[in-house]
């Protein structure tokens, strides 16, 4: 069978030191133009793309992607503030599959989707994109679009033209910066015969040397030397993309390593350990930034909070669990925090969410403020009708009093992000999704829901509240 497609396994590799790296998501400063990405001129066309993500692949199909632009804007809303737009963000497909293997319409919109287009219409400058990609546990890459052509040479001349590499020539920013050429090829362009199926990793050593061929006019300008292994500098030519053309694009960073605080690497961990990509993802959407005050009223082994502690060491978090320490073992828990280097809790509280003391407890251990933000994974329970109580309901009726109380539990401003489990049978506004009038009494308004499939007859969902207290 002849191979026409082609996914960059290469990439899905972990590095021995990615661990230690991942940890403040700091890493090595990687070479790369400190810039405004490009911007749309008025009456222009629709600009072409700026960047070319390749989002993480997933274990399960269909398990997170749903998650990943909101991922990402969530975190790029939390670096760049007020001064973001989400709706400058377009999206588009890079992939298009065109072998003959039959597949089913799932994964064919799997793979098609694995690689898209960024537009960001000069709203979101580079500095900012990369600081985004370096919290969002759903991005393996992010590359800036230099040139496109229908060959390498015009690649090469496009890129001199534009000087898009200026900063890497001796005597600029980047002069010393080491640097490698990567080529990856896609869709019917491939040298596919070489391949069994159509998702096997596919580097061809002869495309590389065209590449670096056609390129040499603009390498030659560079300061610093190759580095296969970790240079500073990645470029990259993808061929068989959907524009057409071939593209050369810098790699601008890499998403975090979240497997660094995966459930099998922690002391410890509950029967319903929360998964570090889910709990990277309602980081994100939540917007953890310097400084915040995080609140997880149902903590279990903390999986909220390290996610939090990794993408911003700053934040003060505390954590509230009913089971005692035979159970869930806060002295443990520290220990996952301070092992790896991450802020350790400010507070983890042995107590009920639900009793007005315990929450007064947690404010105090921030001040006695509001929280910032409640990120949390309510217990699921089996739930027999529309009418028992839930975990998430009994904790807005503690937030309901604590505000008629004077002491709201949630800054004006603040957010609460939750999954909410919806089962067969059940339908997510109506039995799921806490009323309005509870809502209300709680101070809060749904911002945003979003569906997680995680078997036939269960799904949860991804739920971020806005305070208006
Ligand atoms: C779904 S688990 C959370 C798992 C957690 N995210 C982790 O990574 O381990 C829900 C946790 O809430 C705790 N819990 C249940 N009811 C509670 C309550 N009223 N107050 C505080 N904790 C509670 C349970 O003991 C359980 O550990």
């Amino acid at each position: 069978m002849m191979l026409l497609f082609h996914v960059d396994v290469i990439s899905f590799h972990i590095q021995p030191s990615a661990i230690t790296r991942s940890l403040s998501l700091g890493r090595k400063l990687r070479a790369f133009r400190k810039r405004p990405l490009q911007s749309q001129a008025e009456n222009s066309p629709p600009p072409s793309p700026d960047l070319l993500i390749h989002w993480k692949g997933e274990g399960i199909e269909g398990y997170s992607m749903q998650f990943r632009h909101i991922e990402f804007e969530g975190a790029l809303a939390a670096v760049m503030g007020a001064s973001f737009d989400r709706t400058c963000l377009r999206f588009s497909d890079a992939l298009s599959y065109n072998g003959s293997v039959e597949m089913p319409e799932s994964k064919l919109l799997r793979f098609n989707q694995a690689m898209q287009y960024v537009t960001t219409g000069g709203q979101v400058d580079q500095e900012s994109i990369v600081a985004a990609v370096k919290r969002s546990s759903l991005v393996h890459a992010v590359y800036e679009i230099i040139s496109e052509a229908d060959t390498y040479e015009g690649l090469a001349e496009h890129a001199v033209l534009n000087d898009a590499f200026a900063d890497m020539r001796p005597g600029e920013a980047n002069e010393n910066s080491t640097w490698c050429v990567r080529v990856r090829h896609y869709g019917q362009r491939s040298d596919g015969e070489k391949e069994k199926r159509y998702g096997y990793r596919a580097r061809s050593l002869t495309k590389e040397k065209e590449a670096l061929r056609a390129l040499t006019p603009l390498l030659k300008q560079f300061g610093g030397r190759v580095d296969l292994d970790d240079p500073d500098c990645k470029i990259y030519v993808f061929d068989g993309l959907t524009r057409g053309k071939a593209l050369l694009a810098r790699r601008m960073a890499t998403g975090p390593s979240v497997s660094v605080i995966a459930p099998n690497t922690r002391i410890c961990v509950t029967n319903t350990p929360l998964c570090p990509i889910a709990a990277f993802n309602m980081c994100n959407v939540a917007g953890i930034r310097h400084d915040s005050s995080i609140l997880d009223p149902f903590a279990g082994s903390c999986a909220t909070l390290l996610a939090a502690a990794m993408i911003e060491p700053s934040c003060q978090t505390v954590g509230i669990e009913i089971a005692h320490d035979g159970l869930v073992n806060r002295n443990d828990i520290r220990k996952d925090f301070t092992s790896r280097d991450l802020t350790e809790p400010v507070s983890l509280i042995h107590g009920d969410c639900t009793d007005a003391g315990t929450r007064r407890a947690a404010r105090e251990a921030i001040g006695n403020k509001p929280f910032d933000l409640i990120i949390t994974d309510p217990p699921y329970g089996i739930r027999e009708s529309k009418l028992a109580v839930t975990p998430i309901n009994e904790l807005l009726r503690g937030m309901a009093h604590d505000r008629e109380a004077g002491s709201p539990l949630l800054a004006q401003g603040g957010k609460l992000v939750c999954f909410l489990p919806c089962q067969e049978g059940e339908d997510f506004d109506s039995d799921v999704l806490p009323s309005k009038d509870l809502l209300g009494q709680a101070g809060l308004y749904v911002e945003l829901v979003k569906e997680q499939p995680l078997n036939e007859k269960l799904s949860r969902w991804l739920v971020s509240f806005n305070s208006i207290c």
